[in-house]
């Protein structure tokens, strides 16, 4: 496909579209209520519930219907609940027009149950599917994981949350009443088009850089308001975005605590202002209610990489000045208190039981991952393609064989932008980031890591997965997953 310069200043502008600065969204704020999503809980037994891919027409914008996708409902899905120890049984059906997958992002469990793109689910088609469950809580999430359809397919609504409960773990203490004062927080950007379509149509730099929406969803709703108790309220926040990474902070500057990261539990709450979250990562934070309403705000993402600067640069700004000139900051939700109702989690513990105790063995391998971004200009005009080292992902190929329990150090470099590098199967330690130790108790055990630069990540692998059915790894910026940034292992 050849790439106009209208067509190329169009996406360009699209590109570093900025979410509704933040002097405009003060007249915007008042929006929807926060849906809390409803819970489909797979412990303890039971039936086999269905969780069928369906599509819908949802009223995202005021008076319009976009066409959305879901898992069990229209648009999105359902937070599902796991218990550790157990084998959770669900019957994947599909009832849209393509094949889909229900990926389990993080999950501990072999190759087979893994859902990645050779576990398709044809239209019409059902997989039984039972995932025994043995890892610390957490929270996780689902989504398809079709080989080059991952981007529009989680865009328009094929993604969830998953939170893993471990009944053996000591409890934490953490505030743990669903929809009060444990909240779900799935936050992704999206397009509308003037009919208030949601639109995912990446070409040239949009292609390129990750596909960015101006407007932020939160349990997709535009920019909702919570209203919690006052004081202490644990987030699950999820980064379901296709590429943008958000720099979250309140409006009022208020200290917040980290009590998790992608694999579970910290060892202690962490104390801060600002928390950065690349696409695929979550996080748990617990908030203080009782300090009053907020809002919850990010810092524009600048991880356009050459974008940035140069003749592209001086073209973008060209095409929006505004946008960049000063794309401030914009606000993802606001928090209203509801001071009749009580908190029941008063104070944050200083340790957490129940945090994972990370046991990895000794480092019996080391392997290099080269993150390519391929021929720049050539593929913003609509060709070529993505890498890891030098292989673009390729169904057929395995690229890496790994043994079960056995640690390595994956070296992961990356070139031109920051990516975020995502493992299957199992949750790493991130030993270094651009030569600096990483301290283990304030990031805990990962499964996305956001590279710019190099890192060194240690991984074990402690489930199965054959040729026909491999773990992948890849960037979880989805355009460049969909692209080729992706390759596949297997562990024996
Ligand atoms: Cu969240 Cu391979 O994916
Ligand atoms: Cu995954
Ligand atoms: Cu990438």
């Amino acid at each position: 496909m050849r790439f106009s310069r209208r067509q190329f200043i169009n996406s360009a502008a699209a590109v570093i579209a900025t979410p509704a600065l933040i002097g405009r969204a003060i007249a915007a704020t008042g929006g929807r209520d926060l849906p809390i999503p409803d819970v489909l809980d797979l412990s303890g037994g039971g039936g086999v519930p269905a969780l069928d891919a369906m599509a819908a027409r949802t009223e995202i914008m005021d008076g319009a219907k976009s066409v959305t996708v879901g898992y069990g409902q229209g648009f999105l899905g359902p937070v599902i609940r796991m218990k550790r120890g157990e084998t959770a049984r669900l019957n994947l059906g599909n009832r849209i027009k393509e094949p889909v997958t229900v990926h389990w992002h993080e999950m501990h469990i072999d190759g087979a149950q893994d859902g990645g793109p050779h576990s398709p689910v044809d239209t019409g088609g059902v997989l039984e599917a039972a995932l025994d469950i043995d890892q610390p809580a957490a929270t996780l999430w689902y989504h398809s994981h079709i080989h080059q359809r991952t981007g529009i397919q989680v865009y328009y609504g094929l993604a969830g949350m998953l939170i893993i409960d471990d009944p053996d773990a000591a409890d934490s203490g953490l505030p743990q009443t669903y929809g009060v004062d444990d909240i779900p927080l799935v936050v992704q950007d999206r397009i509308f088009d003037r009919g208030g379509q949601m639109l995912y149509a990446p070409q040239g730099p949009t292609r390129m850089m990750g596909y960015r929406g101006s407007e932020i969803l939160v349990n997709g709703a535009i920019r909702p308001r919570a209203i919690v108790p006052a004081g202490l309220v644990r987030l699950r926040i999820l980064n379901g975005s296709n590429a943008r990474i958000y720099h979250f902070t309140f409006e009022d500057g208020r200290v917040f605590h980290q009590v998790a990261s992608d694999g579970g539990l910290l060892p202690m709450p962490v104390a801060m202002n600002t928390l950065t979250l690349a696409p695929a990562e979550r996080v748990e934070i617990v908030v203080d209610f009782s300090a009053g309403a907020t809002r919850l705000l990010s810092a524009p993402d600048t991880n356009m990489g050459m974008m940035g600067g140069g003749m592209m640069g001086g073209m973008m700004r060209g095409a929006s000045p505004e946008a960049v000139a000063d794309g401030g900051v914009f606000e993802v939700m606001s928090f209203a208190v509801d001071n009749s109702r009580k908190a029941p989690v008063t104070t944050l513990a200083k340790t957490l039981a129940g945090a994972p105790i990370p046991e990895f063995g000794e480092p019996v391998r080391h392997r290099r991952f080269a993150l390519n971004m391929g021929m720049g200009m050539g593929m913003m005009r609509g060709g070529g393609s993505m890498a890891i080292n030098g292989k673009s992902m390729d169904m057929a190929v395995i690229n890496q064989e790994l043994k079960s329990g056995e640690a390595e150090i994956w070296e992961v470099s990356t070139e031109m932008m920051a990516h975020p590098f995502h493992v299957h199967g199992t949750s790493f330690q991130v030993l270094t980031l651009n030569g600096r130790k990483v301290d283990y108790t304030k990031t805990g055990l990962k499964d996305v890591v956001l590279v710019d630069g190099t890192a060194e990540l240690l991984v074990q692998v402690n489930r199965k997965a054959d040729a026909k059915q491999p773990f992948m790894f890849h960037c979880h910026i989805l355009e460049h997953e969909d692209m080729g940034m992706m390759g596949q292992f297997t562990v024996s």
